[in-house]
């Protein structure tokens, strides 16, 4: 693997969660793999679970760990093109990623996206200067409009849980947020659902469509109740309005997932990427409940994380 940065960076998917389900097993089974080879995790974003899985994940695989928390610890950073930096912006994003090429084999960067300009987001201008200037390979910790960590630790937990011949009806369900909430993990989620042998449906009240070239030919339904009913697997998920851009349309039913809107399901196990707002997003019984899966999912992010850092490794090391 060269770059990982969306599912088609991936050759077999089926393949890499067999590798990670493996990692899990054991978790020290490549320690010496990244020895002498050096990872720049880099968060131009606050982060909890993908900056201690990624390091956790790292160091399993005998890696030297850089964590730079550019927004509190970096110099203010410059993202335009010819800017004249005669203001607040201290050192220029190319500058940065040049130096970061010196003392990096690998570099992995959050970014999210900023909700104001549509345009700026979709065209993922930040995780594209660092293709652009990178010299190393360039993994995706979340950007504007993907998670693929993420969603391999999704992919991961469904596969885990799935005790069944038949295809498992998941269900990605739109859930309230108190502010406007990025596209990426619900886009993404969405993309690699596309990949797996599931029944895969969205739903989410009217204004809230998630983009079509990530969802596709996916049925979106717009009634709650109707696209649970049978499900195996329900992803809790808050997004804002992609076409009336980062906008939060008035919705007048109550989506938030409770104990209630299980009982129509096939005991379907809850999902969320978390941080989850309790009680707005999804009430507590739910998360605390025997169907939640949740923190499982957390879990899975340092074997989604490690298989996918290996296959760098792999593709490093046979230079
Ligand atoms: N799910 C997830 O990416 O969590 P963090 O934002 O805490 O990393």
């Amino acid at each position: 693997m060269k770059k990982f940065t969306t599912v088609n960076d991936i050759k077999n998917l089926q393949e890499i969660i067999k590798k990670a389900l493996r990692i899990k097993e054991n978790p020290l089974s490549e320690s010496s793999k990244g020895k002498g080879k050096t990872i720049g995790l880099v968060f131009l974003n606050s982060s909890l679970r993908t900056r201690l899985s990624s390091q956790i994940a790292a160091q399993n695989l005998g890696l030297n760990v850089l964590t730079l928390n550019a927004a509190q610890e970096a110099w203010n950073l410059e993202f335009a093109d010819g800017a004249v930096m005669n203001g607040d912006t201290v050192e220029h994003i190319k500058d940065a990623i040049e130096v970061l090429n010196q003392y990096c084999d690998i570099i992995a960067v959050r970014c999210f996206a900023g909700m104001k300009s549509k345009e700026e987001d979709v065209n993922e201008s930040i995780l594209s200067q660092f293709e652009q200037h990178a010299k190393v390979p360039v993994i995706s910790l979340e950007s504007a409009t993907r998670h693929p960590l993420q969603s391999l630790a999704d992919c991961i937990t469904i596969t885990e849980n799935c005790h069944e011949e038949r295809k498992p009806k998941v269900v990605l369900t739109w859930a309230p947020h108190i502010k406007p909430i990025a596209h990426a993990v619900g886009n993404s989620f969405a993309e690699w659902m596309q990949e797996m042998d599931v029944d895969f449906v969205i739903t989410n009240p009217e204004g809230y469509d998630l983009d079509k070239n990530f969802t596709k030919d996916v049925k979106v339904i717009h009634n709650q109740d109707e696209a649970l009913k049978d499900a195996d697997f329900i992803y809790v998920k808050n997004w804002s309005s992609f076409d009336d851009y980062a906008a939060m349309p008035e919705v007048k039913e109550n989506w938030m997932l409770t104990n209630e809107k299980l009982e129509n399901t096939n005991q379907a196990k809850v999902m969320h990427c978390l941080p989850v707002r309790r009680n707005v997003e999804l009430s507590d019984e739910v998360m605390d409940g025997e169907n939640s899966i949740i923190y499982q999912q957390a879990k899975n992010r340092i074997f989604s994380a490690q298989a996918v850092f290996s296959e760098i490794l792999d593709e490093l090391n046979s230079k």
